[in-house]
């Protein structure tokens, strides 16, 4: 199996619960499949180009796609079996970091097609996790349905047939402080278990 390792955070691992949560993933799932080959992509130290012309040309003409565009970071995509996405949560999103990194995978004739009316993922048999750390609560009470950034992600992988998804994340960093390294407790229990899940040959 490949595996990329995806982070999107410029800080030190030891500085931030995603981060930090990331990396328990990681080691379990490491100690279930030592032979798996993981590639670490950091969101933080790639150049991420904006869409260009040519790439939104192709675009415009939909079904009539002869000649695609590639990139380096969609062909190591879909070379992978596994991805490990870690985020912490600004500003009710990802960074835009991850947008940018998405825009480059979302393409025409290697990610997706388009049907008649519609479109169709061309990626199969792949399972993602996404990690995220988030400073409030957003799991129950007033803010419940409100974060957007891992729903975003779920729907964006689906689309183009990544849609073995699993969420593990802590959440009231910045609300409650004091109970910040007993909550990053309690998801290192839940990546654990998820960690068995995603190291399965078949979902
Ligand atoms: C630029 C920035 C924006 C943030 N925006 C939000 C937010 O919209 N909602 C929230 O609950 N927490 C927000 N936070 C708090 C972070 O989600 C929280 O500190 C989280 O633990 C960050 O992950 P990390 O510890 O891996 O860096 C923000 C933090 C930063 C630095």
């Amino acid at each position: 199996m490949n595996v990329l390792y995806i982070t999107a955070n410029p800080k030190n691992v030891d500085d931030s619960y995603s981060l930090r949560l990331g990396e328990h993933f990681l080691n379990e799932y490491r100690r279930l499949r030592p032979h798996d080959k993981i590639e670490h992509v950091d969101l933080f130290s790639v150049d991420l180009p904006p869409l260009d012309k040519d790439m939104l040309s192709l675009w415009d003409k939909h079904s009539d796609i002869e000649e695609t565009h590639t990139n380096p970071f969609v062909e190591q995509f879909i070379q992978a079996d596994r991805y490990i996405l870690v985020t912490p949560l600004w500003n009710m999103h990802a960074p835009s970091q991850v947008k940018a990194y998405i825009d480059q995978l979302i393409v025409p004739g290697k990610t997706f097609q388009f049907t008649e009316t519609s479109v169709e993922g061309m990626l199969s048999g792949k399972k993602m996790i996404h990690i995220q750390s988030r400073g409030g609560i957003y799991s129950e009470g007033k803010l419940k349905g409100l974060e957007s950034a891992n729903s975003y992600i779920q729907t964006i992988f689906s689309l183009i047939g990544v849609t073995d998804y699993e969420h593990v994340f802590i959440e009231g960093t910045s609300t409650y402080p004091d109970e910040a390294e007993d909550r990053l407790k309690e998801a290192k229990e839940s990546a654990k278990q998820v960690a068995q899940r995603f190291s399965q040959d078949q979902s």
